[in-house]
């Protein structure tokens, strides 16, 4: 059979789901979520049904008004899962499928209370993207198949659900348990499923926006994020209405795996942001772009998912220079082609991982996961911008939401518009060398402004002597420091280390792209000083983004290398099950 998403047993051409009733049962103790699931079809269907799951355990397959119906699960796919086949009867308006989650669900992380900030409660997440929706539900998990969905949830008393979708209410169970409701009404792609289980308070911080966190870190969460209102309102200015109703945050457990994830109606947030100066925010700005970029007009599958990342990075930066300025824009991108280059190298003898349209069937997506789709995608949407002038190319994104709203698109399709409505733009900007071939094409867009240039010869100039001056080091802003320390030569020596310690307090800092910086600096140094800073860096968070690079740095000396080793035997059963496979494939490629 062909297959739309290499990454879903989705077949076409039998009948779509339109709509989920879900009722789940949050069992802290089994580490389970018991599960009812119904799948609207909207009109009568028939025939075959294919569904993805991935260590489900299904109990039984209903039709309602008709009783069992016969289902047989296929085998496991390391990738995929396993195929749940229904045969629907006639005249099928919905079918109900009851089961259970697995020990494993990826899309699921359970936390003892001692991995909390109030170290009192369990707490529950889970993360769907790229294909872990199938985990945690069985459905037809590829992003060409939207649904709107409705959902009951049951947890312990005393505990709080949030959803990617609007709260309907709540109210207490006669088990002595607590139920809450929500509905999604809008289309939405499986990957955007969402929930998150744990002792929860929140802060409004505008009429259409507020802050979850536990009761110990919701205060600062409300200060740094105080300025989300105004965000909106600028990404409104540029992208039209913001189309989701309210735009609520939650600051998660330090394990989260990832910055940020644009959960509809309710932005999921790692609390490594809280750096108490608001220098992280731009990841909110990521985030609540995605609410056009990705959740609004979606990619078809993970093959495009430079549609999603892409357009966002340049969003994000498109409202960052809004908010700050030309020149903290071009810190942003310069940040960005430093990850750029790091997944470039990373993926050298990969090349086919560097293309924005990709190949990936039989690739586990969270394998092909780079900066790439980030970067080297925004440059192609930031030099289709220049191409055709920030205006027109401003109405042309706002054509371009319009026609594709709440629906999933592929590269193709979006080139095909782009040649509709910017004629001869994609030949001028050359976007086949970014869409089909590996690494940057030299034409790409570079992004330049004074202050960055002062940065880069200063940094470049380390070796020689070079040293910002006591003006310099009072006046940096974080985001100037952390481009500093990016430029800074990869090996330096311990004195080198000491210099930067003591003249910009680094082991102190709680902007954690700045500190995790200077560790991995550290780290590749081989600098005992910072051993202990790194330790409980690497035990409390588990932001793949910084254990990639501090596990990595680590690799370089024999010392630092048994460092790495214990501390991952002590942090790893802590760790999300992502970040757990990120940095054991990082140990892996350890010399002996
Ligand atoms: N959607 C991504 C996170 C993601 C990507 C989850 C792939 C699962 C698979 C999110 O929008 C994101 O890109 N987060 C970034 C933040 C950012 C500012 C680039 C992150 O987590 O660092
Ligand atoms: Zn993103």
């Amino acid at each position: 059979m062909h297959r739309s998403d290499p990454h879903s047993y989705f077949d076409a051409t039998q009948p779509k789901a339109r709509r989920l009733r879900l009722k789940l049962g949050v069992d802290f103790a089994a580490k389970r979520i018991d599960g009812e699931v119904v799948l609207e079809f909207g009109s009568a269907v028939a025939g075959p049904l294919d569904l993805d799951t991935k260590g489900l355990e299904i109990h039984s397959v209903q039709v309602p008004g008709h009783g069992p119906i016969a289902w047989a699960l296929g085998e496991a796919d390391a990738i995929l899962g396993q195929r749940l086949r229904l045969e629907v009867p006639a005249g099928t308006l919905e079918v109900a499928i009851s089961y259970a989650t697995g020990p494993e669900a990826m899309a699921l992380q359970w936390l003892d209370p001692q991995q909390t900030e109030g170290k009192v409660a369990p707490y529950l997440f889970s993360q769907c993207q790229q294909i872990h929706a199938r985990s945690l539900v069985p459905c037809q998990d590829t992003p060409l198949a939207r649904i709107a969905y409705q959902a009951e949830v049951t947890v312990p008393e005393g505990l709080t659900a949030v959803m990617s979708a609007g709260p309907t209410g709540d109210e207490a169970t006669a088990d002595g348990r607590h139920v809450f409701r929500f509905t999604m009404p809008q289309p939405i792609p499986p990957y955007l499923l969402a929930l998150a289980v744990g002792r929860l308070e929140s802060r409004d911080l505008s009429p259409r926006a507020r802050v979850w966190a536990e009761p110990e870190t919701v205060q600062s969460a409300a200060w740094e994020f105080a300025g989300v209102e105004d965000m909106i309102l600028k990404a409104e200015g540029l992208f039209g209405p913001y189309p989701w109703d309210r735009y609520d945050m939650l600051v998660l457990p330090p394990s989260f795996p990832y910055g940020g994830m644009e959960n509809p109606r309710m932005t999921f947030l790692t609390p490594t942001l809280l750096a108490g100066d608001r220098s992280l925010v731009d990841v909110v700005a990521h985030e609540l772009a995605h609410s056009w970029t990705g959740n609004l007009v979606t990619n078809a599958s993970m093959e495009h998912f430079w549609l999603n990342e892409g357009f966002t990075v340049w969003a994000e930066r498109r409202i960052l220079r809004i908010l700050h300025g030309d020149d903290a824009a071009a810190l942003g991108w310069a940040m960005g082609q430093k990850a750029l280059e790091d997944s470039l190298a990373r993926f050298k003898s990969e090349p086919h991982l560097t293309v924005l349209r990709m190949h990936l069937e039989g690739i586990d997506p969270d394998d092909a996961f780079s900066s790439i789709p980030y970067e080297k995608g925004a440059r192609l949407v930031a030099a289709l911008e220049r191409e055709v002038g920030e205006d027109r190319f401003l109405r042309f994104i706002r054509d371009y939401m319009d026609a594709f709203r709440f629906t999933s698109i592929t590269t193709e399709q979006f080139c095909a518009f782009v040649d509709a409505k910017l004629p001869g733009a994609l030949e001028a900007i050359n976007a086949t060398a970014y869409l089909d071939q590996p690494g940057m094409p030299d034409t790409a867009p570079e992004f330049h402004s004074a202050q960055l240039d002062t940065l880069t010869a200063l940094a470049e100039s380390w070796a020689d002597g070079g040293r910002p001056s006591a003006h310099q080091i009072a006046s940096w802003k974080p985001a100037e420091l952390q481009v500093y320390l990016q430029k800074l030569p990869r090996q330096l020596t311990q004195t080198d280390c000491a210099w930067l310690d003591e003249h910009f307090r680094l082991m102190g800092r709680g902007n954690y792209e700045i500190l995790v910086e200077w560790l991995t600096l550290a780290a590749s140094a081989d600098y005992e000083p910072a051993f202990s800073r790194i330790r409980e860096v690497l035990l409390r968070v588990g932001r793949m983004k910084y254990l990639r690079p501090l596990y990595g740095a680590l690799g370089l000396h024999a010392r630092t290398r048994a460092l790495a080793r214990e501390v991952f035997a002590a942090a790893s059963p802590g760790y999300h099950g992502l970040s757990r496979r990120v940095v054991q494939s990082v140990l892996d490629s350890y010399p002996a």
